[in-house]
């Protein structure tokens, strides 16, 4: 059992709001786009995974919590076209459509709570979070809005589809066990490793999961599958 983390801001739809209201102001006057979080390294080695193991580019590709959507920008200049993203907060929708069109990438933002019960989304090959499953446990209620994350997310994505999802909060033991219920691990991506005190460890964690395949799973894909045809 995972022990939950304190709530705090960071975890409110307001603060995000807010922050990225600023990084709107920020990019208008002077183009900056505003924090990549985990760095560029953490990006570089998303894609580089995405290229070498995901090598179907036109995989439909959904970011969760996009902020200003640089990761989606960065993997449609390297062919990934069919990408969308999603964020609750409005500021941060305007700032990636803003960042988006200056750079003629033809990409999907929308407003959208991923804890939403009514979610409209739906069938994809990939999806990306990056800090975001990290917000929404720092979040008051965070275990039911982790639960409801989870649920969706596995709701939203084809039974062969994965979730890459990258954290600061939680290490790869812990996201394992909480995503247990509905996937399984593919792979952990490599991220840079720190010793403290003769100890080797990760300050963050990228992991790949794949649906957990199960009898209801099946069932479920198949009579959709028999309904669309
Ligand atoms: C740490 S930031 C990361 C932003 C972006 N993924 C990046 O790497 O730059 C967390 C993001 O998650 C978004 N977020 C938090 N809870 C959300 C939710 N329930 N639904 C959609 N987006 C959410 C926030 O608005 C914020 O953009």
């Amino acid at each position: 059992m995972c022990e939950e983390l304190e709530h705090c801001e960071l975890g409110t739809q307001e603060y995000w709001n807010n922050r990225y209201q600023e990084e709107v102001k920020n990019y208008q006057s002077h183009g900056d786009v505003g924090e990549i979080w985990f760095g560029e390294d953490i990006v570089d080695r998303i894609i580089k995974w995405m290229k070498t193991a995901h090598s179907e580019k036109s995989c439909r590709v959904l970011d969760i919590g996009c902020g200003n959507g640089m990761l989606l920008i960065e993997l449609y200049n390297e062919g990934f076209k069919n990408v969308v993203g999603v964020d609750y907060s409005e500021n941060a929708i305007t700032l990636a459509k803003s960042i988006a069109t200056k750079l003629q990438c033809n990409i999907e933002f929308s407003v959208c709570d991923i804890i939403d019960e009514n979610i409209k989304l739906s069938d994809f090959d990939v999806i990306l979070d990056k800090g975001s499953y990290d917000a929404i446990s720092l979040s008051f209620n965070a275990k039911e809005n982790r639960n409801k994350y989870i649920e969706n997310v596995h709701k939203i994505l084809k039974a062969t589809g994965i979730l890459i999802i990258t954290s600061c909060n939680w290490t790869q033991e812990e996201l394992i066990e909480q995503f247990k219920t509905h996937f399984d691990l593919k792979e952990c991506i490599p991220t840079p490793e720190y010793k403290f005190g003769g100890k080797v460890g990760n300050i963050v964690t990228s992991i790949v999961f794949k649906q957990k395949i199960n009898i209801e799973n099946y069932l479920f894909y198949f009579i959709l599958n028999t309904i669309h045809y």
